[in-house]
């Protein structure tokens, strides 16, 4: 798969009810801008309502610099996207919308920058700050390179920030953290790197996405009592296993994807109290040990894939029987028994995957000695749930009197 296209089946993935939001939202924002237009066609032809050139309204002046500083620092523009961003009245340019400010509806201003799938290339320059009423920037598969500048700690007003799919670089851009706003962050394919925040989980955000980086630390166990839906770490190098603390999603998380992370250890039973779960997808990971059993109380889980771990013993029976469970991976693991009705599971009109495992009875499975190997060594999840076996001594677990 390439990048686009692991892009798009992720985003597939995600809340359906976020997505109608989402354009709901846009819809109320073009309705302001449809609004503003309705009105001055009834006024005067060739004439606005109000006036929103930069001139008489400082709101659209201090605009007017930041787009015109922005596009001194683009270097490529292929479709030519900003080709028209010449001149006071900001609210034509191509990308940029305005709309009546909230606290006070006869000012025009800068609400929203939308240059998805532009290909422009540049960087972002420090006068961002002055567009200090956006509540939505999406610049989504452009090839804006470097950091985010700290002025973006200025938009106070900011809801949705969508920088996926361009060369942003550097540590976690901590800046967005200040946004007492925001709501949706997406940072995915990027190249942001190192450790995450942990204020990161702390924020209410209703969905965070930051697959495809090279984010490096494992996930922060002091995780605080998040709001997050969605969230998305796929395909970073997060290491470390799944801590407990998951468990503060609960109120909220209905999507949790940990795709290739380098995650290690049990999966805690803890996941299973995250009953809003819709799709649960910690595959191609080294999980070892069984599947806790409180995954069968997700009533609500829709896809589960486990699929390329180290697990093994026996798939419980509570989890295939889940009502709402209509894809159930768990191929390329160790398991050796299928209990009850998980030994048939296209019985139940469910899509499922058990290919190379250890059940005995199935084709396809690894061979004996494969399975040998492995099963003589059983990881025991309650005494060593980070399934540091192999270096327990250095546990300060083993401290405890
Ligand atoms: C807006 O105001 C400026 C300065 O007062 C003026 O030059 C310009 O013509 C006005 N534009 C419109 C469309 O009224
Ligand atoms: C962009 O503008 C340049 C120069 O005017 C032109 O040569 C090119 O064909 C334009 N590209 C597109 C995609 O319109
Ligand atoms: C808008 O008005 C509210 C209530 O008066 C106030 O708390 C808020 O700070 C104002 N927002 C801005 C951006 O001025
Ligand atoms: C932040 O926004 C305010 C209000 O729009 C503006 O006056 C100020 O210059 C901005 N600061 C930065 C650093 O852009
Ligand atoms: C998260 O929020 C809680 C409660 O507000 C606070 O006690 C905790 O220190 C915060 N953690 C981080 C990492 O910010
Ligand atoms: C995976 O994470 C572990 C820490 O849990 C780390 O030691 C190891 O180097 C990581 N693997 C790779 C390929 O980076
Ligand atoms: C079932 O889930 C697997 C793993 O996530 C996926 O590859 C497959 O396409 C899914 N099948 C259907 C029919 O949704
Ligand atoms: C699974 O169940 C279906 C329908 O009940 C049946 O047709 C099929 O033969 C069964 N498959 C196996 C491997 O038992």
């Amino acid at each position: 798969m390439n990048k686009k296209e692991m892009a798009s089946s992720l985003i597939t993935t995600t809340s359906t009810a976020l997505f109608s939001f989402l354009i709901l939202y846009l819809a109320v924002s073009f309705n302001n801008i449809a609004a503003k237009h309705r009105h001055s066609t009834t006024t005067k032809h060739h004439t606005h309502h109000r006036n929103d050139t930069g001139a008489s309204n400082p709101r659209l002046e201090q605009a007017y610099h930041a787009l015109q500083a922005w596009k001194r620092v683009i270097y490529s523009d292929p479709f030519n996207t900003t080709s028209d961003w010449t001149g006071p009245s900001v609210c034509s340019y191509t990308g940029v919308y305005c709309a009546p400010f909230p606290n006070d509806t006869d000012i025009i201003t800068v609400a929203g920058i939308d240059l998805n799938h532009a290909d422009i290339a540049g960087f972002l320059p420090k006068e961002i700050g002055l567009l200090s009423d956006l509540a939505l920037i999406h610049l989504n598969s452009n090839r804006f390179c470097g950091i985010l500048p700290q002025t973006l700690s200025n938009l106070s007003l900011l809801y949705e920030l969508d920088l996926s799919n361009n060369r942003f670089v550097g540590p976690f851009p901590s800046v967005v953290l200040s946004l007492p706003n925001l709501k949706y962050l997406d940072l995915r394919y990027n190249e942001f790197e190192g450790a995450m925040p942990p204020e990161l989980f702390n924020k209410s955000l209703d969905a965070i996405f930051i697959n495809n980086n090279r984010l490096t630390s494992v996930i922060p166990s002091n995780l605080g009592l998040s709001t997050a839906s969605v969230v998305v770490f796929a395909n970073n190098n997060l290491g470390g296993c799944i801590p407990p603390s998951i468990s503060n999603f609960a109120n909220t998380m209905e999507e949790l994807l940990l795709i290739n992370t380098n995650i290690s250890g049990c999966l805690p039973p803890e996941v299973g109290f995250l009953y809003k779960l819709r799709v649960l997808d910690v595959s191609s990971n080294k999980l070892v040990g069984e599947i806790p059993y409180s995954i069968a109380g997700l009533a609500h889980l829709e896809q589960l894939n486990i699929g390329h771990n180290m697990m093994s013993g026996v798939v419980p029976s509570g989890v295939c029987e889940l009502p709402n469970l209509a894809n159930f991976t768990f191929s390329y693991n160790f398991f050796f028994e299928e209990e009850g009705v998980c030994g048939n599971l296209t019985s139940r009109g469910m899509v499922s995957d058990d290919r190379r495992n250890c059940l005995l009875e199935k084709p396809l499975q690894r061979s004996k000695k494969e399975c040998d190997a492995v099963l003589e060594h059983p990881v025991d999840c309650f005494e060593h749930p980070c399934g540091e076996h192999k270096h327990a001594e250095n546990h300060p677990k083993m401290h405890r009197t």
